[in-house]
C-alpha cells in the first residue's frame, strides 16, 4: 500500500466550515433533514463536489451523489462511500459529516495522485439519516436499497407537520434520478464511534463488523383529565403516571439484564400540560436496541405485555405506532479484513466492534457488501455539541479510508 496521505488541512477545514452552517440564534447546530438550514449544508457540499470536478446527481428522495468516472472504469459498478449531513437537534459537528467529507477528501486525493480506479467511485450524502424530523431514520439509504417505496418516504409527515416530499421540492433537492439508480459494488462508511470503547481502550481504529437492531415506537396513553387538588389518588386515571411507569420499566429491565439491550424514551408530551390538571394524554417515543435479533424481539414482547398490565392497572388505554424496525446487520467479512489490514499498514491498532448507533451502512448492506470504520469519540459523547474527536484521530481514520477505497477500487 502506498504512503499516499489525505490533505488533512482541507478535510479539517471543511468539517469546521460545515459545522458553522445551520446554527440557530443560540449558536446551536440544528440541520434537520430537508430544512432550510440543511439546504445550506447541501449547497455547500454540492459546491465542494463541483470544485472537485465530480459529476453531481440527486435522486427523488434527495440523496446527493458525487461521482468520479475515471476513463476505463465507467462500465463497472461504482464503489460507494457515504454517510449523512443532516443532524439531530443541538448536534456536534462530526456525526455523519466526517464520513461524507472524508469520502470527498479521499476521492480528491486519489484523483490528484494519478490513481486509476478500475471502477467509478461515488460519495453519497443520504437524506434523513437521523430520523429526528421524519421517521424512520436512515430513510434515504433505506429507499436507495429498495427497503421503502419512494412515494411512501416522500409522503412521510414530520414532527412539525411538514411532508418530506414537499420540503425536498421547496429546498430544491427533489432530484431527477430514480432512487437506487446507482448500484454499488461495495460500500464503506467512516464515522465517529459515538461511544466510549475506542477511547477507553486507546485504540484509534474500529473495524465495525456488525450493527445492532433498532426498534422505534410512538406510544399514546389516554387517561382522564381531572383536578389535581380534589381527585383522590385512588380515583385517578393518570396518563402521565402511566408513562412514567413505562419509562421506569424499560430502564429497570435494561439495567437488570446482563445483555447489551439499551432503551430510551427521548420525547414526551402531556396534555393538557398544566400544573394543576392530571394528564389526560401522554405521548412518547421508545427507542429499543440490541445486537441480537431474538433478544430484541423478546424485549419488544416484554414491553407489549407490560403495556397490557399497565392499561388494566391504571385504567388507561394505550396505543402504539411503529416508527422504525431494523434487524441487526452483519457486515462483509472481507471488507472488515481490508480495514484491519489498512490499519496495520498505517501502524495503527484496530479493534473489531459492534456499532451501537444506526448508520446508512446498515441499509446499503442489503444490496452490497458493506462495512464501517470508526474513530474514537472523546468521552463517548455524541448527539451533543460536546461531541469531539481529536484531529489526529480524524486524519488517521481518513487515511485508513483512503487505503480501503484504493484497495476496493483496484480489485476486479
Ligand atoms: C442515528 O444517529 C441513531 O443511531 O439514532
Ligand atoms: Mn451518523
Ligand atoms: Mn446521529
Amino acid at each position: 500500500m502506498s504512503n499516499l496521505l489525505i490533505d488533512a488541512a482541507r478535510l479539517l477545514g471543511r468539517i469546521h466550515t460545515l459545522g458553522t452552517i445551520g446554527r440557530n440564534e443560540e449558536g446551536r447546530l440544528v440541520r434537520l433533514a430537508a430544512s432550510d438550514t440543511e439546504k445550506l449544508g447541501r449547497d455547500q457540499f454540492v459546491a465542494w463536489l463541483q470544485d472537485a470536478g465530480l459529476e453531481v446527481a440527486v435522486d427523488r428522495i434527495g440523496n446527493i451523489f458525487g461521482i468520479w468516472r475515471h476513463s476505463g472504469s465507467v462500465e463497472q459498478a461504482p464503489l460507494l462511500i457515504g454517510s449523512h449531513i443532516d443532524t439531530v437537534i443541538n448536534a456536534g459537528i462530526y456525526d455523519g459529516c466526517y464520513g461524507v467529507l472524508s469520502g470527498l477528501e479521499v476521492v480528491e486525493t486519489l484523483k490528484a495522485s494519478g490513481f486509476a480506479p478500475t471502477r467509478p467511485i461515488a460519495i453519497a450524502a443520504f437524506t434523513n439519516e437521523e430520523g429526528v424530523r421524519y421517521a424512520p431514520d436512515m430513510m434515504g439509504s433505506l429507499v436507495h436499497s429498495g427497503g421503502l417505496p419512494t412515494e411512501d418516504a416522500l409522503a412521510t409527515v414530520g414532527t412539525d407537520g411538514s411532508v418530506l416530499g414537499e420540503e425536498l421540492t421547496r429546498i430544491g433537492y427533489s432530484g431527477a434520478e430514480e432512487p437506487g439508480f446507482l448500484k454499488p459494488h461495495a460500500y464503506v462508511e467512516l464515522h465517529v464511534e459515538q461511544g466510549p470503547v475506542l477511547e477507553r481502550e486507546g485504540v484509534p481504529i474500529g473495524a465495525v463488523e456488525n450493527l445492532q437492531g433498532i426498534s422505534w415506537q410512538r406510544m399514546t396513553i389516554d387517561g382522564v383529565a381531572n383536578h389535581a387538588g380534589t381527585t383522590p389518588m385512588s380515583m385517578r386515571r393518570d396518563a402521565g403516571h402511566a408513562a412514567a411507569r413505562v419509562i421506569s420499566f424499560l430502564r429497570d429491565r435494561a439495567m437488570a439484564s446482563s445483555t447489551s439491550t439499551v432503551a430510551t424514551v427521548g420525547c414526551i408530551a402531556f396534555e393538557p400540560n398544566a400544573i394543576n390538571v392530571i394528564p389526560s394524554r401522554a405521548t412518547f417515543t421508545v427507542d429499543l436496541r440490541d445486537p441480537d435479533a431474538e433478544r430484541l424481539r423478546a424485549e419488544e414482547a416484554a414491553l407489549a405485555a407490560f403495556l397490557q398490565e399497565l392499561a388494566a392497572a391504571e385504567g388507561v388505554t394505550i396505543s402504539t405506532e411503529r416508527l422504525a424496525r431494523f434487524e441487526p446487520v452483519t457486515f462483509d467479512a472481507r471488507i472488515v479484513e481490508i480495514i484491519e489490514q489498512a490499519a496495520v499498514r498505517r501502524g495503527l491498532a484496530s479493534k473489531r466492534m459492534t456499532s451501537g448507533a444506526g448508520h446508512d451502512a446498515q441499509m446499503i448492506a442489503r444490496i452490497a457488501p458493506a462495512a464501517m470504520i470508526f474513530v474514537p469519540s472523546v468521552g463517548g459523547i455524541s448527539h451533543n455539541p460536546l461531541e469531539y474527536t481529536p484531529d489526529d484521530d480524524l486524519i488517521a481514520g481518513a487515511n485508513v479510508l483512503l487505503d480501503v477505497v484504493k484497495s476496493l477500487a483496484s480489485a476486479g
